[in-house]
């Protein structure tokens, strides 16, 4: 298992070009099941979890073109596997995406249960619930779910109990080639959600209503070939941001979309950095005073996202006062707090969901853990501040996320090398 070793204490300046959103490339993968043309994605990351979707669409029976650098054809005429196996959805658990789109198409689909992760239980209730509202019959037997729809599926009005990012995909998904017209209410608002929208409609799906709190899909016989092109990932974004802000650095990041990013950017300057933008650029300025301890409440879009909780609470370690952290999206999104103690930090937790952190002017160097993807970022922010040498171990679950991440660091002035296992 490779590892990243970092000398820390060099502020990050430079210029950082993003690429293409994890989240918004996994659910377009999986949307291409929906029709029997090809759909071309570009700006795709290549990042372990695309990969391991890709996989899982060549086992299920897709035919895959890799065009350029960051270019995917995918075209699904001949799928003829109707299982998407534990091994593969275990591994990486947006898998779970492929159900509605294979049983909307094919009317029958086994999907392996994801299980749980580092972060929580991570249940798909409302998925199956809302599968069951559109005519589907859902077995659940030896860990795999069964869905079959003897007849097209029929569009319903549903309303999730939850607000559920994969949920809102793989509903959306399903309603496309459904009999009929879909409302789905208490849906995610995600900008994901709308990319994924952008996509199916591309493909003919007649979708309204993403990005609010209400989704229409007018149900169609069949979707055709499509495509998009995917756009900047904002958690990474959101995550060099953090990084150069902790190491009192400046950083221009450009082709992104500051606008998705709005409750972000107001957080950076309650910290006290420096934030300026225009329609594609985002510049953060940190190299003036100090940093400012500052409370994060985590929520759905457009609230502080839950997958920047990790790197906002390493900031506060380094921050100036006392600060809370609240998680209200995962029951166990903290694992990186006793890796940062490890660093030096003064953090812990009041509750499961609750951490305090009092700021420190100095971090050590220290071997430390990732033990999922986020959490891993905010280990490689504090590694970035410490004085001295640390070493991040497991550093596969980075790989997950963001692509070639020393190489970006490095370029923005970070001494920072891979470590490969033997
Ligand atoms: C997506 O996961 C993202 N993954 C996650 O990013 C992100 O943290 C999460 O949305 C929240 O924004 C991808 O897009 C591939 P949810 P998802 O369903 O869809 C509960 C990363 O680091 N819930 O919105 O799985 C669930 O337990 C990853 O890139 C139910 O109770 O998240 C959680 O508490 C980590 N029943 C909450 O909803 C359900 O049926 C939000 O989960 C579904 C979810």
């Amino acid at each position: 298992m490779d590892s990243l070793r970092i000398r820390g204490g060099i502020p990050l300046n430079g210029e950082l070009c993003p690429g293409g959103s994890k989240n918004a490339t996994l659910p377009i993968l999986a949307a291409t099941l929906l029709s029997s043309g090809s759909v071309d994605i570009r700006n795709v990351p290549r990042v372990r979890d695309v990969t391991l979707m890709l996989e899982l669409l060549d086992t299920l029976g897709a035919e895959i073109e890799v065009n350029g650098s960051d270019g995917v054809s995918v075209n699904t005429s001949r799928v003829h596997n109707l299982v998407a196996p534990y091994e593969l959805v275990r591994r990486m658990r947006a898998s779970f995406l492929v159900l509605g789109p294979l049983l909307a198409r094919f009317g029958q689909v086994e999907v392996s249960l994801p299980g749980g992760c580092a972060i929580g239980s991570r249940p798909v209730d409302q998925h199956l619930k809302a599968l069951r509202k559109l005519g589907a019959s859902i077995d659940l037997d030896q860990g795999y779910v069964t869905a079959r729809s003897k007849d097209r599926l029929q569009g319903a009005d549903i309303e999730f109990d939850v607000v559920t990012v994969g949920g809102t995909q793989n509903v959306m998904m399903a309603a496309s080639l459904a009999q009929g017209t879909t409302r789905l209410r208490n849906v995610a608002m995600e900008p994901e959600v709308v990319e994924l929208a952008e996509c199916l409609r591309s493909m003919g799906a007649h979708i309204s209503g993403d990005g609010t709190e209400c989704i229409t899909i007018v149900g169609q016989e069949q979707l055709h070939g499509g495509g998009c092109k995917v756009r900047a990932d904002r958690i990474e974004v959101g995550t060099f941001l953090a990084a150069a802000a902790a190491t009192h650095g400046s950083i221009r990041i450009v082709d992104c979309d500051p606008f998705v990013l709005n409750t972000v950017l107001e957080t950076f300057q309650r910290f006290g950095t420096t934030i300026k933008t225009d329609e594609s650029t985002i510049e953060l300025s940190a190299q003036h005073g100090e940093l400012r301890a500052t409370d994060i409440v985590t929520g759905v879009y457009p609230g502080i996202p839950t997958d920047l909780q990790a790197q906002f609470l390493a900031l506060n370690c380094v921050s100036r006062g006392n600060s809370r952290v609240v998680e209200t999206v995962f029951e166990n999104r903290f694992m990186h707090l006793q890796e940062l103690v490890r660093l030096g930090a003064n953090a812990s937790l009041e509750s499961p969901t609750i951490a305090v952190i009092q700021g420190v002017s100095k971090l050590r160097g220290a071997k430390v853990m990732a033990t999922d993807l986020r959490a891993s970022s905010s280990l490689v922010i504090g590694a970035l501040v410490a004085d001295g040498m640390s070493q991040i171990n497991r550093i596969y679950h980075l790989d997950r996320g963001y692509e070639r991440i020393e190489e970006k660091l490095q370029l923005l002035g970070a001494d920072v090398e891979r470590v490969r296992a033997n």
